[in-house]
């Protein structure tokens, strides 16, 4: 209870205050009316108008299915920068054939909803058609940083997400561009894209926001049954377990990863380990020796979902 003496407590009411704070402005922002463009040329018209009036822009991209992770970087967004974009496209070309572009859930009213409650000035939403042109023959792909992790199970997926991200960078040319540390491998190889393309956008790279059992959030969690739901907390618990070995003391990265395989064996018996790497957080070469700092980070298949996770320990 507020009431109680300790709830008077400084740190107490401004947390509270914060809350307000955000609240309000969530309930402020509802009231501005959001733009949906479905045409590149929309987007441009009303970014320029945007830049005309001096302010500067944001981009959020994501492929809808919105969850606390995806408005986290919308509040990050709208607190940097004057007006938020965010894309919503379930971009084909990054899923190979057989993965899950027809089961990837798609909550797009919802999606709509959220975004206008989160302040963003711009929902811009392509159809396949308009990001691709039937002609097209360019493709944007970044050497050796696909060639672990994710991508070694992915062959072109970061082909695909550089692509569409160095399109859509192109159509909004937006200042600062938002991405989250939950797909850490994509924030690394859009960082180098990036600066490799002298694209004039900085990317900043919000943390990872977790559910109460410490699972990421994903779009992807909605494909997991209850019971593959309650075992895939394992993932941040594995990952929790690296965390401790490495903190005391510098480990074999081998020793590290099997006492994960066997904690995830155990405790997420529906899943398949796809890869748990030890590896630099820059490089994302394999570490060797696993101490800190280190990048810890695996894939997780289950009937439906593929799930991915890390954690960065300093
Ligand atoms: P999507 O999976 O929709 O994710 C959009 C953005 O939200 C990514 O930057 C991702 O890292 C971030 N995100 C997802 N879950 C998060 C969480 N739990 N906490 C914080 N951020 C989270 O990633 C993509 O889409 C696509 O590859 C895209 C970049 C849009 C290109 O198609």
């Amino acid at each position: 209870m507020l009431l109680r003496a300790e709830a008077w407590h400084p740190e107490y009411l401004l947390c509270w205050v914060a809350w307000r704070h955000r609240r309000g402005r969530h309930e402020d922002f509802g009231k501005i009316p959001m733009k949906i463009a479905e045409t590149i040329e929309q987007v441009r018209r009303e970014v320029a108008a945007v830049r005309a009036a001096g302010q500067s822009v944001g981009l959020v991209p994501t492929m809808g299915a919105l969850h606390e992770g995806h408005y986290s970087l919308i509040d990050a967004a709208r607190d940097q920068c004057d007006f938020v974009v965010v894309s919503i496209f379930v971009n084909p070309t990054q899923f190979a054939p057989g993965e899950d572009l027809s089961r990837y859930p798609r909550t797009v009213e919802a999606d709509l909803a959220g975004c206008r409650e989160r302040g963003a000035g711009l929902a811009f939403l392509p159809a396949a058609a308009e990001m691709y042109h039937p002609a097209a023959k360019t493709t944007v792909s970044v050497a050796n940083l696909p060639e672990t992790l994710c991508g070694r199970s992915r062959p072109g997926h970061f082909a695909g997400v550089c692509t569409v991200v160095a399109k859509l960078f192109n159509i909004v040319q937006p200042d600062k561009a938002y991405f989250g540390a939950k797909d850490y491998q994509q924030s690394v190889i859009i960082r180098r894209m990036t600066a490799d393309l002298n694209i004039p956008v900085e990317i900043v790279v919000c943390p990872t926001v977790r559910e109460a059992d410490g699972l990421a959030m994903s779009s992807r969690n909605a494909n997991l049954s209850p019971q593959e739901r309650s075992e895939a907390a394992a993932l941040h618990g594995s990952l929790q377990l690296a965390a401790d070995m490495i903190c005391n003391s510098a480990q074999p990265a081998g020793e590290v990863i099997a006492a994960m395989r066997d904690y995830l064996a155990e405790k997420a018996p529906s899943g398949q380990v796809d890869y748990i790497q030890i590896v630099d957080s820059d490089t994302l070469a394999d570490a060797a020796t696993a101490q800190v700092p280190a990048l810890v980070a695996l894939a997780v298949k289950f009937s439906q979902a593929r799930l991915i996770d890390n954690m960065s320990i300093m």
